[in-house]
């Protein structure tokens, strides 16, 4: 089945705009998608018509709002394939999960001298936390090297995987480079060692199929606003038996079972890892969004965005003097490039000159620049939105961008 492409930008109000007098053409989805109408609805509905505090009052409104709020759970459940719906734990975003995991993984089983694997292919946010931990708990990261493509060296992962490995984190796709790492493999790996094993999956669960219990991994998290839904939301999702162990992130209301100056209790999952009053419109939301990709379908998306990739890769290699950084053999629609003589700062602010929006800099992956000998790159990510044409709108921008530099 082929993609009504028309009927999906029309769901998206913001792909109608323009930006310095030309029609807006969208290409930094890797950093946040635009937004479609159910989303918008939902938002607008709840501020409009149900705003009020959840799991809480015995009013109509709460319930009301519980009921939607709990209804999100068991989508966000079904869409990532968790076995229960307490397994689904809502939080800030991506990195908020994965600071969650870090900080109370470690305090319930990271000892001296443990270590902790994560790839040259990580965002800060899959970085930073696991260095604070592992600081925490006299632990230490150790950095799984990647090839000249920007592909896992999986022999070399093997040998660093030991008796004294506890965790390993790796992203399903990395935001630079757009890699799709094999981590149903990793995740195998890392058990024979008895290691648990994190997805970030902020960059892929828009884009592919996400089932955590055929993968095995331990956590899983994801950004609602890098899937079509609002910010300052986001998904932890960890088995059972781990979350159980684990002390809580924080405290506050909602967290507890019974609370006195002597001795406090927690509540069960997963409302241990949810103090405070959440972000209840933009949890609501969230399913309108997944709901929204349901219908459409990951595999068709995959399929579109894959066949945009393979256009896009072909026409930006003719262009003289750019090269494409991260070539790897299974890569989503993400396309890092430099150009011989340009900054990519430049190549950015010329390009939006052109209402064309794309990601510079280090995309909050030092390490790996430093790897792929780069300060900085140019990054078009692609989304099921996009098409041919703005490809070629893309293409034609980086040529004038060229000829201004
Ligand atoms: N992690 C996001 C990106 O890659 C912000 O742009």
């Amino acid at each position: 089945m082929s993609l009504d492409i028309k009927k999906i930008r029309d769901d998206f109000p913001e792909l109608a705009r323009s930006v310095h007098g030309k029609p807006l053409i969208y290409l930094d989805n890797g950093a946040s998608t635009l937004k479609c109408r159910p989303v918008i609805e939902s938002l607008n509905k709840h501020y409009s018509e149900d705003a009020a505090n959840i799991h809480r009052g015995v009013h109509f409104l709460s319930e009301q709002g519980t009921i939607e709020f709990e209804k999100s759970r068991t989508t966000v459940q079904a869409f990532i394939n968790a076995k229960n719906t307490h397994e689904v734990i809502f939080t800030k975003g991506t990195t908020d999960s994965i600071n969650l995991v870090a900080n109370c993984f470690a305090e319930a089983f990271l000892n001296e001298g443990d270590e902790i694997l994560l790839t040259t292919l990580e965002h800060h946010s899959n970085i930073v936390p696991w260095q604070i931990a592992a600081k925490k708990k006299g632990a230490k990261v150790v950095e799984v090297p990647i090839n000249d493509q920007g592909e896992i060296l999986i022999e070399e992962y093997k040998k660093l995987l030991g008796p004294k490995t506890k965790m390993v984190a790796t992203n399903h796709i990395s935001n630079s480079l757009g890699t799709i790492n094999p981590i149903k493999e990793m995740i195998a790996l890392a058990h024979e060692v008895g290691a648990k094993f994190l997805v970030d999956a902020a960059q892929s669960v828009a884009h592919a199929k996400i089932d955590v219990q055929d993968l095995d991994c331990d956590f899983l998290a994801f950004s609602s606003h890098k899937i079509f839904g609002p910010t300052g939301v986001g998904v932890l999702y960890g088995k059972e038996e781990l979350l159980n162990e684990m002390p809580p992130y924080q405290g506050g209301g909602d967290m507890i079972d019974q609370v006195s100056f002597e001795e406090t209790t927690y509540n069960d999952l997963p409302h241990k890892f949810e103090a405070g009053t959440p972000h209840i419109a933009g949890v609501i939301a969230l399913k309108a969004a997944l709901d929204y990709v349901s219908s459409i379908g990951i595999k068709e998306i995959e399929q579109y965005e894959h066949d945009l990739l393979t256009y896009a890769t072909e026409k930006l290699s003719k262009i003289e003097g750019l090269r494409i950084v991260g070539t790897a053999k299974n890569k989503a629609s993400v396309i890092s490039f430099v150009i011989d003589g340009a900054h990519p700062h430049d190549i950015g602010t010329l390009l939006d000159r052109q209402g064309i929006a794309v990601r510079t800099g280090h995309h909050c992956t030092q390490p790996l620049m430093k790897r792929m000998n780069v300060p900085a790159t140019a990054r078009a990510s692609f989304c099921f939105y996009n098409t041919k044409e703005e490809v070629d709108a893309l293409v034609a921008g980086i040529e004038k961008t060229k000829e201004f530099l």
